[in-house]
């Protein structure tokens, strides 16, 4: 079935070249499981779960229910002041996915705001632990931690801050970024190299002092900026590092919490447990906008007890803890759980990590990495024109009813967890055509 193209003129569409995208718009009707229809009719399969974040694929019927019964139900509670036993039980919930330990939840609407939310709560943690004068942010070169202020002080990508570079937040420094193709081009999972770029933050503490230092915050595994798989050792030395000196690590899981890597979390999966997680995507199926900060007993205990009565953190939103996205939440991890999602995920990691290396050998295939469901695939830029060689791949896998993404020129690629071996085989031989097809 088509439908007719609405008028494109009003919506300010974000991250998105408007102009180009209303002279040719690829319009998404409906979609299923694995699968999107747009509106001309034409079934997609999604090779990155939307953005990132519908793990348990699309539509689910468990999700719709809950997210309906709720909007029926109570559809908004007050979330300063007052409270609903939905986002008390939700809590739990995925306090239970956390690692040992990191049981306290605060809830968000997206991960810019779980990014910004945790890099608040770091600084009220040292105020509360009478070292106020701990301010200093460490964020990492390619980091992407969203869009809020915060977000893009400490991240690391370019274009990104550009716009914006003379109102960042101050006292911010960056670790080097950890992709080296000379070292480590088609590396299966965690590359061999590079465990030794964690040792910059031991250069960053000398120059500054580490009292003057709040936190180190790094995705565990880099997705936006292009699939970027943490070295062996390198986040354990991270933790080394960081707890020596009594500054925070933030693990940005926005891509990598629920699943992804096979296990509830990355700090699951790499055995290194930070001081602080966010959280968004996944948590909710992305069937509803949430996010949430996890934190340590111990630093919320801090920070609560530091308070001799009143409001301990000011910091919060209209929309913490919403009923929908509390519903949502509640019945997409459930669904985890009773369909082994995660299992699923890991138990493909290896056909998946197959597919995707198969690519290695086609034209202008500079790197194949991957590790979980993500793969990244890096095409050589054409001079004079980053990015165009992978923006025609992504257009013409999405002609023949593949939905990948692209950041300058690496595809990257996350199926929805549910995947099964002959459509990631399908995700990976349309890929390689389109490739192949592109001069
Ligand atoms: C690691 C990471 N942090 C934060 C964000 C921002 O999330 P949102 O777009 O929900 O604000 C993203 C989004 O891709 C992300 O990948």
């Amino acid at each position: 079935m088509t439908t007719q193209t609405p008028d494109l003129s009003h919506l300010w569409m974000p991250f998105t070249a408007n102009r180009s995208f209303k002279a040719a718009p690829r319009l998404l009707a409906s979609a299923k499981g694995v699968y999107y229809k747009s509106t001309d009719g034409r079934q997609i399969l999604d090779g990155c779960a939307g953005l990132w974040c519908v793990n348990a694929g699309h539509c689910r019927d468990e999700i719709v229910q809950a997210i309906a019964t709720q909007a029926a139900t109570l559809d908004y509670a007050p979330s300063f002041q007052m409270g609903h036993p939905l986002a008390f039980e939700t809590a739990t919930a995925v306090a239970a996915l956390m690692p040992k330990g990191m049981q306290r939840i605060f809830f968000t609407n997206s991960g810019s705001e779980s990014v910004d939310t945790a890099l608040k709560i770091a600084l009220a943690y040292h105020r509360a632990n009478g070292q106020p004068q701990r301010t200093r942010l460490i964020g990492r070169e390619r980091g992407y931690h969203g869009v809020g202020f915060g977000g893009i002080s400490v991240g690391g990508i370019s274009p990104n801050r550009k716009a914006f570079s003379n109102s960042l937040i101050p006292n911010v420094d960056h670790l080097p970024h950890t992709h080296n193709l000379e070292q480590n081009a088609f590396s299966k999972g965690q590359p061999a190299w590079g465990a030794h770029l964690a040792d910059e933050l031991e250069r960053i503490v000398a120059l500054h002092d580490a009292s003057t230092i709040a936190a180190v915050i790094v995705e565990p595994m880099a997705g936006s900026t292009g699939v970027l798989i943490p070295p062996k050792g390198y986040l354990e030395r991270l933790r080394e590092i960081t707890s020596k000196h009594g500054i925070l690590l933030i693990f940005d899981e926005v891509i990598t919490g629920f699943g992804r890597l096979g296990a509830n979390t990355a700090s699951d999966y790499f055995g290194v447990t930070p001081d602080v997680i966010t959280m968004a995507k996944g948590i909710s199926n992305a069937a509803v906008p949430a996010g949430a900060v996890a934190v340590t007993n111990s630093l919320y205990d801090t920070v609560v007890n530091a308070s001799e009565n009143g409001i301990e953190l000011f910091h919060g939103y209209t929309y913490s803890g919403h009923p929908m996205a509390m519903a949502a939440i509640g019945a997409t991890l459930a669904l985890y759980q009773s369909e082994g999602i995660f299992d699923n995920a890991r138990k493909l990691s290896p056909a998946f990590e197959a597919a995707a290396h198969a690519l290695n050998g086609l034209p202008n295939v500079i790197d194949v990495r991957n590790l979980g469901i993500v793969a990244g695939v890096e095409l050589a830029p054409r001079e004079n024109a980053p990015g165009a060689r992978a923006a025609e791949v992504f257009q013409r896998c999405y002609d023949a009813g593949v939905l990948v993404r692209y950041t300058g020129d690496t595809i990257a690629l996350s199926p929805p967890l549910i995947v099964n071996e002959e459509q990631i085989n399908t995700l990976f031989d349309v890929l390689g055509q389109a490739i192949s097809q592109t001069a």
